[in-house]
C-alpha cells in the first residue's frame, strides 16, 4: 500500500473535499468534522463523478411516522440518480449487498514523518512546521 501526500491540513478544513487523481484513479478526500476519508470518485451505478454530489445525512425509520436523521454530512448523494453512499465505508444505502464505492484510508501524519528534515540548502536550515493529509491506496 503506497502512501500519497495529499495536502497540508490547513488546505482541507472540516466540511471540505479535495479532488485528485492517483495512479490514474479519480479520488476525493473528505474532511468530515476533523476525520479524513478517501473515496473513489466514480459511482458504481453508471459512473458519475459521485463525490461532486451533496453531503447529506441518513434518514431511518423504525416505525411509521418516526424518522431519525443521523450521520449528518457523512452520506454522499450521487449527482446523477441520487444513490447514497456512506463516506466512511463506501457502503451503498440503495443496495448494500451489490454496490459499494472503493474507500481509501486517509489520516494525518506529522510533517516531520512525511518530509525528513531538517534540510540544509546553501547553509539555510529548513524546518517542516505543518502536518499533511495522506491517503493510502
Ligand atoms: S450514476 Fe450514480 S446513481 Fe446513477
Amino acid at each position: 500500500m503506497a502512501r500519497h501526500v495529499i495536502a497540508p491540513v490547513d488546505e482541507l478544513p472540516p466540511g471540505t473535499r479535495k479532488f485528485l487523481e492517483i495512479d490514474g484513479r479519480p479520488i476525493a478526500v473528505f474532511n468530515i468534522k476533523g476525520e479524513y476519508f478517501g473515496l473513489m470518485n466514480r459511482c458504481p451505478h453508471q459512473g458519475a463523478a459521485l463525490c461532486e454530489g451533496p453531503l447529506i445525512g441518513l434518514a431511518q425509520s423504525s416505525d411509521p411516522g418516526e424518522i431519525e436523521y443521523t450521520k449528518l454530512g457523512e452520506i454522499i448523494r450521487c449527482p446523477w440518480h441520487g444513490w447514497e453512499f456512506d463516506i466512511r465505508t463506501g457502503q451503498s444505502y440503495c443496495d448494500p449487498r451489490r454496490f459499494r464505492v472503493k474507500a481509501y484510508p486517509a489520516h494525518v501524519e506529522p510533517g516531520t514523518s512525511v518530509v525528513k528534515g531538517p534540510y540544509v540548502a546553501e547553509t539555510v536550515t529548513v524546518k517542516v512546521e505543518s502536518d499533511y493529509v495522506v491517503v493510502e491506496l
